[in-house]
């Protein structure tokens, strides 16, 4: 048991306080080794409230000491060596998001039809598995992320025989499709909810976290995270929209549905799922307030009371064991705020709970967050990767991706320069498929694309950055708080995919239900797959280059050059071959240290380069064996 009494490097020694501290230290843009320093590690946790002069105080270190003493387990020391084949470790996952994606029934939005007209075109980028964002029933407050029937389709995307035979469809050509299952809340449109609100005494009245007084936790989408029932003159808890409303899983007759859910669409014979902020279920009991320094630090109260439930690990056993095991269903944890002990317990293969989980620490560089309007630094990215690779262990798999539906395009993040464009999202390209972990590629992200030019806030759609609009036009004024959004809105993922130079990108024949701006005349599938030297054909290369080389899933990585600035280099290799990779992080020319390679280059961002100079982000994969 951790007490104020404690010293710095017990709590370090504790996989959640590693996780925490170094979560702060990233918040605050401060190394790592100003914990691991012997004169830091052995000062007492009570000594920190006079040395930080009060930016820690009493509260917050009993609440973080809460927080790790509620959290007993321990994941086993990192083993290295071979890891057990999956199928999931070497597919290429793709993911949809249906609204963007192809409409087939011209009314600007698109749906399941639409999506089986683009599976030949899937098979033949090589990707192995689709995720599919929420496609079922829903008023689409936050896009069908608000779930009033999980066993209806959304109207607007088609019917269950739609399903049925996108279903049938993907599994012909040989691919796998895995649903969203989205379970920490429902749409207060669910009759579950509706149910609990007209009949707060039968067994739905239990199943949503209602209380006579708020506590101070704030939404993830804004404001006070709870809403005035006046059926119940209650109050109910929503972490994310005031629509999407959390569910009680202490509840264990709630769980019994859930599981039951979850079977029956394993029992159409979906692969999977991608679990929507999975680590959210669990809550600590009696939804104490949350830390007032906490809460200001992250812009978010209460998190550390339900980012790391203290039934966290008991609900996933137990939905493992009773829905996704008896299918030998694959399972992705969605998990904000995850750190990697965390994650360990979470994914290694012995505590069977999740098989991956998404982190997200490598979305912004240290001191950063999403809406901070700042250039991402790859050097943070080759910090991150070398650190998770060589500690997370062999019982450990990772997931790796730059981009999906809830943030802006990567590469306008690294460099919105757009003569880079092409080259840098072929360099993100080579990282995702020749590191060793489970690559996700996002719509659109297979042809570079970028940013969407918003002229203002009529032009975006999404609750969170419409929320956020209204919170910051307040504080900074209406221009400031337009560019902040832009900097960090969901809508740049989630405008039509660009499928040919023709109106409406070819998404759909009438405008869209988000608009397209003019980027389509110059980046769409139809052109890309004409271009031998398009970041499509690219993405094909080297899918293919790794489905033709397992040394590139499965074979031992060994990292270069490390404490070089701008320069990612590595190996991977096994009895086989010999791989080399070459990454130049930044957009000037770089000196390439020792000889040039010798051996075959199989693959480069740019045209053959003889000289000895690595060009803006280039990246180039060699067969040296
Ligand atoms: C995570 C999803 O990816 C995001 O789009 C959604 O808004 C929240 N979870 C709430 O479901």
């Amino acid at each position: 048991m951790l007490t104020i009494n404690s010293q710095l490097k017990e709590v370090y020694a504790h996989p959640i306080g590693r996780d925490l501290l170094k979560k702060v230290l990233f918040q605050k843009a401060l190394s790592e080794r100003i914990i691991t320093n012997p004169l830091v590690s052995r000062l007492k946790l009570k000594t920190l409230p006079v040395l930080t002069m009060g930016a820690v105080d009493r509260a917050f270190l009993e609440a973080f000491l809460q927080v790790l003493n509620e959290a007993p387990d321990r994941p086993r020391p990192v083993e290295k060596g071979p890891v057990q084949a999956a199928w999931w470790k070497e597919a290429v996952f793709y993911q949809v998001y249906p609204r963007s994606f192809k409409d087939s029934n011209g009314d600007g939005i698109g749906d399941l039809c639409g999506i089986i007209e683009k599976l030949d075109y899937l098979k033949s980028l090589g990707v192995d598995a689709i995720w599919l964002s929420p496609i079922y029933d829903s008023p689409n407050d936050d896009n069908g992320y608000d779930i009033r029937d999980y066993h209806k389709i959304m109207t607007e995307f088609g019917t269950m025989e739609d399903f049925d035979r996108l279903l049938a469809e993907v599994h012909a050509r040989g691919m796998k499709l895995i649903m969203d299952l989205v379970v920490n809340h429902t749409s207060d449109e669910h009759e579950w909810f509706q149910r609990a609100l007209t009949e707060p005494h039968s067994k739905y009245g239990d199943y949503y976290l209602f209380r006579d007084e708020p506590n101070n936790w704030t939404s993830i989408f804004g404001g006070s995270a709870w809403k005035y029932c006046p059926e119940r003159k209650q109050y109910v808890l929503h972490l994310f929209s005031q629509k999407q409303i959390d569910l009680n899983w202490e509840n264990p007759e709630l769980r019994r549905e859930i599981v039951a859910m979850i079977r029956w669409w394993l029992e159409k014979g979906v692969d999977g799922f991608r679990l929507d902020v999975i680590n959210f279920i669990s809550k600590r009991a009696g939804l104490p307030d949350g830390n007032e320094k906490i809460g200001k630090m992250m812009g978010l109260y209460g998190a550390e009371h339900y980012f790391y439930g203290p039934r966290l690990h008991e609900y996933l056993r137990q939905i493992r064991k009773e829905a996704f095991a008896p299918y030998n269903a694959f399972t992705v944890g969605e998990t904000p705020g995850i750190g990697m002990e965390m994650a360990k317990l979470l994914t290694a293969a012995y505590r069977e709970e999740l098989d991956l989980i998404f982190s997200f620490d490598h979305l912004e560089t240290p001191g950063h967050g999403k809406f901070d309007d700042y250039r991402y630094d790859l050097n943070y990215y080759k910090e991150y990767i070398i650190y998770w690779l060589e500690n997370y262990g062999n019982q450990c798999w990772m997931s790796l991706f730059f981009e999906n539906h809830d943030n802006p395009r990567m590469v306008s993040k690294i460099d919105p320069d757009p003569q880079f464009r092409f080259v840098l999202a072929k360099l993100l390209a080579t990282m995702l498929l020749t590191l060793p972990g489970t690559p996700f590629i996002y719509q659109g992200q297979e042809l570079g694309m970028i940013n969407k030019d918003f002229q203002s806030m009529a032009d975006l759609r999404d609750v969170e950055s419409l929320n956020f609009y209204e919170i910051w036009r307040k504080e900074m004024g209406d221009a400031a708080a337009f560019r902040r959004i832009l900097a960090g809105s969901r809508d740049h993922a989630r405008t039509p995919m660009q499928w040919e130079k023709a109106k409406y990108a070819g998404f759909s024949t009438v405008e869209p239900w988000i608009g397209t701006d003019e980027d389509y005349k110059i980046c769409n599938v139809e052109d890309q797959m004409k271009r031998e030297d398009s970041v499509l054909n690219y993405y094909r290369k080297l899918i293919q280059l790794r489905k033709s080389h397992p040394v590139l899933v499965y074979g031992e990585t060994a990292f270069v050059n490390r404490k070089v600035r701008d320069l990612f280099t590595y190996y991977r290799r096994d009895e086989q071959a010999v791989f080399y990779v070459e990454c130049n992080l930044c957009r000037n020319q770089l000196k390439r240290r020792g000889r040039r390679p010798e051996g075959l280059r199989l693959l480069s961002n740019y045209p053959e380069n003889e000289g000895h100079e690595l060009r803006p982000y280039e990246a180039t994969v060699w067969r040296l064996k």
